[in-house]
């Protein structure tokens, strides 16, 4: 087949928990299967940690290394490896926005409880708040809005609770990255198995979602442009990349 030797120009943004990591064996299998996408894929990871455990995992692991890092929910982007802050992104928070006040709201809500420091910074507050409803959220917001300040709400693995400036999101944040490195959308796949990664998959890119995903997730796999994939973790990820290159190399 003479267009196997075609060359695509593709942009991975990943998450990384329960996506990329949290089985050894896949992520060696997947950085075996690297080098022959290497050419063709830049990587960009989309995590809800921040800028420095990422490096730390890319250090200590065989995560491929990315160009860049969304972090904390799509509240921050770095540059890799330096880590230079994207001031862009920040000046993009509105005057509506206030980390202080949004601790101060929250600080009767018995139901929440705050995250360790090291998941909070000026763009995101993070609480931990187990089987959260849909009405709950909404009530959390509008308390917000009430107050002045407009956010994101987003809930994840039935127990992360993330307020963020309004619109900064990881599907905000890699529509923005894409943009900024060059790609056109049908030139970029994410990949994700959570509730903060649903952003990521509303912005016509193609999809691939880990078949460990929670169920919040999988609901986008009704999508056209969204693969399920059959593996797990890395594996999943592995098998994405295969099914989506498979596919764009064919149409060409
Ligand atoms: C990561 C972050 C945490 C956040 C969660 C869901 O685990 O460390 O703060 O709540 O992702 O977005």
């Amino acid at each position: 087949m003479e267009n196997c030797t075609v060359t695509l120009e593709l942009l991975l943004i990943s998450d990384l928990d329960d996506t990329f990591l949290g089985d050894r064996e896949g992520l060696r299998r997947f950085s075996e299967f690297f080098p022959t996408v290497k050419a063709q894929l830049a990587i960009v990871y989309a995590s809800g940690r921040f800028f420095e455990s990422v490096r730390e995992d890319v250090k200590n692991t065989p995560l491929p290394e990315p160009l860049a890092v969304i972090g904390g929910v799509g509240s921050e982007i770095r540059s890799f490896p330096e880590g230079e802050l994207d001031q862009v992104w920040v000046e993009r928070i509105s005057e509506n926005w206030s980390a202080t006040k949004v601790r101060e709201v929250m600080s009767n809500e018995t139901e929440l409880e705050l995250q360790p420091e090291k998941h909070q910074s000026d763009f995101k507050v993070s609480y931990f708040s187990r089987h959260a409803t849909r009405e709950q959220l909404e009530r959390l917001k509008s308390k917000l809005f009430d107050a002045g300040i407009h956010s994101s709400v987003i809930y994840s693995s039935d127990r992360d609770v993330d307020f963020l400036p309004e619109g900064l999101n990881k599907g905000t944040a890699a529509a923005f990255v894409a943009r900024k490195l060059g790609f056109d959308q049908d030139h970029v796949i994410v990949a994700g198995n959570s509730g903060n990664d649903a952003k990521l998959f509303e912005h016509d890119f193609y999809g691939i979602i880990v078949s460990n995903a929670h169920e919040v997730l999988k609901r986008y796999a009704a999508l056209p442009l969204v693969y399920l994939s059959p593996d797990a973790r890395a594996d999943g990820v592995r098998d994405g990349l295969q099914h989506w290159i498979g596919k764009l190399t064919n149409q060409s």
